[in-house]
């Protein structure tokens, strides 16, 4: 089964209806891919599409109505002390901690935030918060919050990691700093990252693959493989070769 030997996620088949008083929506219907150890994925799609529906089924935070998702423990990482770590589109810091006990409060509820303390100032650094973090959330641009909400996500050494339109609620010229950031992020913590956006550029310039989901039935209508080089940023953007993949996924979402 060559090909298969680093499958990391495998989503297979998946159906989900949601059940109104009136009607049966069906926000995903069979969708399967598989991602690789060390894959940096995007999913793009307009909203009502499933995305968020299809991040929370693979989060177990929600039961699909027919298929499958299968995660492969990794049990040579010792560090490791979850599966997964989620960041939402809005930032969710417990206002009355200061920056860095949110950060380290998913060891907290583990026991183990003493040992945590010298990861935690690591990812502050990583991830450009370096000496905020004594500060409390309000003090904070909410850049800077949703730094911190990754770090979190991060600090229990998950293997995975999943975006649901993190930038979203973010001003473009952060978000373009967030974006060259995260590509940093994910080389040096060589994570899976599975991040979500109905913004077709953004989905290009951090995705080694491109899921593209349309609504109503949420389908995987097609996947395109980015082969542009990383970092990727502002430059990449004004290229040809990203323009097409760009105007190919629009395409494909019929615009
Ligand atoms: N709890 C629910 N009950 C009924 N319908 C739901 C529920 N949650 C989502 N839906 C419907 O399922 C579809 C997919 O929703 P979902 O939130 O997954 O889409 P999305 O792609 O994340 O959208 P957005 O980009 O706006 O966040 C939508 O049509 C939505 O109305
Ligand atoms: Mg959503």
């Amino acid at each position: 089964m060559e090909g298969a030997m680093n499958e990391f996620v495998s989503v297979n088949n998946l159906t989900k209806d949601y059940q109104t008083e009136s009607e049966t929506i069906t926000a995903l219907e069979n969708i399967s891919f598989s991602l690789e150890r060390g894959e940096f994925v995007t999913i793009a799609g307009p909203s009502g599409c499933g995305k968020s529906t299809l991040l929370h089924i693979i989060a177990n935070l929600l039961e699909p109505s027919q298929g499958t998702v299968e995660i492969k423990h990794d049990r040579s990482n010792e560090k490791q002390l979850s599966e997964l770590g989620l960041v939402f589109q809005k930032p969710i810091l417990f206002p009355w901690s200061s920056v860095i006990d949110n950060i380290l409060f998913p060891l907290e509820l583990l026991g183990q935030k003493k040992s945590g303390r010298e990861r935690a100032m690591k990812l502050i650094e990583l991830a450009g918060i370096k000496g905020f973090e004594e500060k409390w959330p309000h003090e904070l641009s909410g850049g800077m919050q949703q730094r911190a909400s990754i770090c979190r996500a991060l600090i229990s050494n998950p293997s995975l990691l999943l975006m649901d339109e993190p930038f979203s609620a973010i001003d473009a010229l952060t978000r373009l700093k967030l974006t060259i950031d995260l590509q940093r992020i994910w080389k040096e913590e060589k994570i899976t990252i599975i991040f979500v956006t109905h913004n077709i550029e953004e989905a290009v310039t951090l995705g080694d693959r491109v899921f593209v989901l349309t609504a109503r039935p949420g389908r995987l209508v097609w996947e395109e493989k980015i082969n542009l080089p990383r970092p990727r940023d502002r430059k990449t953007a004004a290229t040809s070769q990203f323009q097409e993949y760009c105007s190919k996924i629009y395409e494909k979402l019929g615009f």
